[in-house]
């Protein structure tokens, strides 16, 4: 029997999932796990499972785990009390947390749940560019000030949409609003063509391209090439009255210039959906900041079938472990996603 360990985890400050609310989205309960193992019968009989919260047994079920399913672990001597341990698969796509990797033991290999949130937050993308095009940010600050003032606006037809980050959840928008009579910029390491994207630029070309751009859709990982990329003079050089939305994750992003740029009105509006600290401080500035949307950490993951899809991307790539072949979405330590 192969045994899998599931380390859920309590909401907790500077945790994931940050509130108590959003446990349940991320849970892994016998119950849904026995769901999940239905449609994989081939290989329901070569597994065991421990499913624990924190790490309230954790050496214990960890010194016989061959497989662990979990969004953080304790990193610390990991090697002597897990020795059978060869296969770690995070339930989130982004990894910082677990950066630098140095800890990860020779011949454990990483994976995350990339392609998870594809369905989830390409629709999101389409709501929050629709969102910008169509002024509601301004028309919600007015809201709050009971201002009825008549901002009207087009049709979208001809404006140019810009995706940093084509990975699965920008490739998810890149779905979505290649529905919309719009351009679409994408911008990715490598530059690779997409067939949903019109144009596709390396990330060295991000400052040549990122002017034209009307709404400028981020869905970048935090790494050390992403860390503060758009600073202010980036976002300074976006063009004047543009939009900006962020799914990946605030680091990547200077919020006080943004605010900045937003009360001069450089930009026009914006879309926050990750911050360094969630849930964000009741004392942010940001909060008040006109024509920004808040929205808390939910435009990628499905409330109702967060843990099915993540279980079903799992025993599918179980079946490949088992099989000996090699693994869906491998995490390369070097480039921390
Ligand atoms: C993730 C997320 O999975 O932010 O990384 O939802």
């Amino acid at each position: 029997m192969l045994k899998i360990h599931i380390k859920n985890n309590h909401a907790g400050a500077h945790t994931f999932p940050s509130t108590v609310e959003s446990e349940p989205v991320f849970t892994i309960t016998h119950e849904r796990y026995l769901q999940a193992l239905q449609s994989f019968s081939d290989i329901a009989e070569k597994l065991e499972v421990f499913i624990d919260w924190d790490a309230e047994h954790w050496c214990e079920s960890m010194a016989d785990t061959e497989v662990l399913l979990t969004w953080d672990l304790p990193i610390e001597n990991l090697a002597e009390i897990a020795p059978k341990l060869k296969w770690i698969h995070c339930i989130g796509a982004g990894i910082e947390h677990l950066c630098p990797m140095d800890w990860l033991p020779t011949g454990v290999t990483l994976t995350n749940n990339k392609g998870a949130h594809t369905d989830k937050a390409g629709e999101f993308a389409l709501m929050a560019v629709l969102m910008l095009h169509n002024k509601m940010p301004r028309i919600l600050s007015n809201q709050r000030e009971t201002n009825w003032s008549s901002l009207f606006s087009t049709p979208i037809a001809g404006k140019t949409v810009g995706l940093i980050g084509v990975g699965s959840i920008g490739g998810g928008a890149a779905r979505q609003l290649s529905k919309l009579p719009v351009q679409l910029i994408g911008v990715s390491r490598h530059g690779r063509a997409h067939p949903e994207v019109d144009e596709m630029v390396a990330m060295d070309q991000l400052d040549a391209v990122l002017p034209r751009m009307d709404y400028v859709f981020v869905s970048l990982p935090e790494t050390p090439e992403t860390r503060g990329l758009f600073n202010r003079q980036r976002l300074l050089s976006m063009k004047p009255g543009a939009g900006i939305i962020n799914v990946g994750r605030g680091a990547t992003m200077d919020y006080a210039a943004l605010e900045e740029l937003l009360k001069l009105g450089h930009l026009s509006g914006a879309v926050l959906d990750v911050f360094d600290e969630e849930p964000l401080a009741a004392d942010s500035t940001l909060w008040a900041a006109p024509n920004l949307v808040i929205t808390p950490h939910v435009s990628a993951d499905d409330g109702d079938h967060y843990v099915p899809i993540t279980l079903a991307m799992f025993f599918e790539n179980m079946r490949r472990y088992l099989a000996g072949k090699n693994l869906h979405n491998v995490v390369q330590p070097e480039l921390g996603y």
